[in-house]
């Protein structure tokens, strides 16, 4: 376990490191950020945003909370994402969940953890939301790995339908909307197949997606 003194002397070794590959990599890097992707993400400490794209800083604005959740009312998410689109002008979002994730497994357990179950039932109702395609599964662990893939695609249609995002789109803001799903287990991404380049594509995209996961059309 590292000491905190660790951390900061990790941090002098890793900017020097730095600094001698670009001497003038924190400097330009300090007068402004310009990055291409927003990244929606787990809290999940396994799970970090450029490090498993493998891009140095500057690259990806990030947003993560527990389950990689993105709720209406929520002016945390919201405020990234506004900034993110209006004045940074991102062309990606992505949402990205990760196999293994502790907050969908408890909500697929309906474990008694705390406040956190307030916040974990909106992944609650995404289990409810896909409950015959969940029972078909055979035991815990596919059951598990599936919630992962459908809360992904259903964050993906939240942000679609962020009135943020349908502004960008109507004023002709390249923009696009992606599902992405992480595995702990191999650090290899997947492509959900969700992919939202307009407001028009919304339907087509969630139905397709839900639809190649689960073998059921649901209901758009
Ligand atoms: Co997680």
């Amino acid at each position: 376990m590292n000491s905190l003194k660790d951390l900061i002397a990790n941090n002098r070794r890793w900017a020097e490191q730095v600094t001698a590959e670009d001497p003038d990599f924190f400097r330009q890097l300090s007068m402004q950020q310009a990055p291409r992707y927003l990244w929606i993400g787990c809290s999940d400490s396994r799970v970090p945003a450029t490090q498993i794209v493998d891009l140095p800083p500057g690259e990806i604005f990030v947003h993560r909370n527990v389950a990689n959740v993105v709720v209406h009312t929520d002016l945390n998410a919201l405020s990234t994402i506004q900034f993110s689109v209006d004045v940074l002008k991102v062309e990606h979002i992505l949402v990205v969940g990760h196999y293994g994730c502790g907050g969908v497994g408890a909500a697929l357990n309906e474990d008694r953890l705390g406040l956190i179950d307030n916040w974990l039932r909106h992944v609650g109702d995404v289990k409810q939301k896909h409950r015959s395609a969940l029972a078909k599964l055979a035991d815990f662990p596919a059951k598990h790995d599936r919630l992962c893939e459908l809360n992904v695609i259903e964050q993906v249609r939240h942000v679609s339908q962020t009135t943020i995002v349908r502004d960008a789109w109507e004023r002709g803001q390249k923009l696009t909307v992606h599902g992405w799903i992480y595995g702990l287990k191999d650090g290899h991404i997947t492509d959900l197949g969700i992919d939202v380049p307009g407001n028009d594509a919304l339907v087509d995209a969630y139905v397709g997606a839900i639809e190649r996961l689960t073998g059921e059309r649901p209901e758009a």
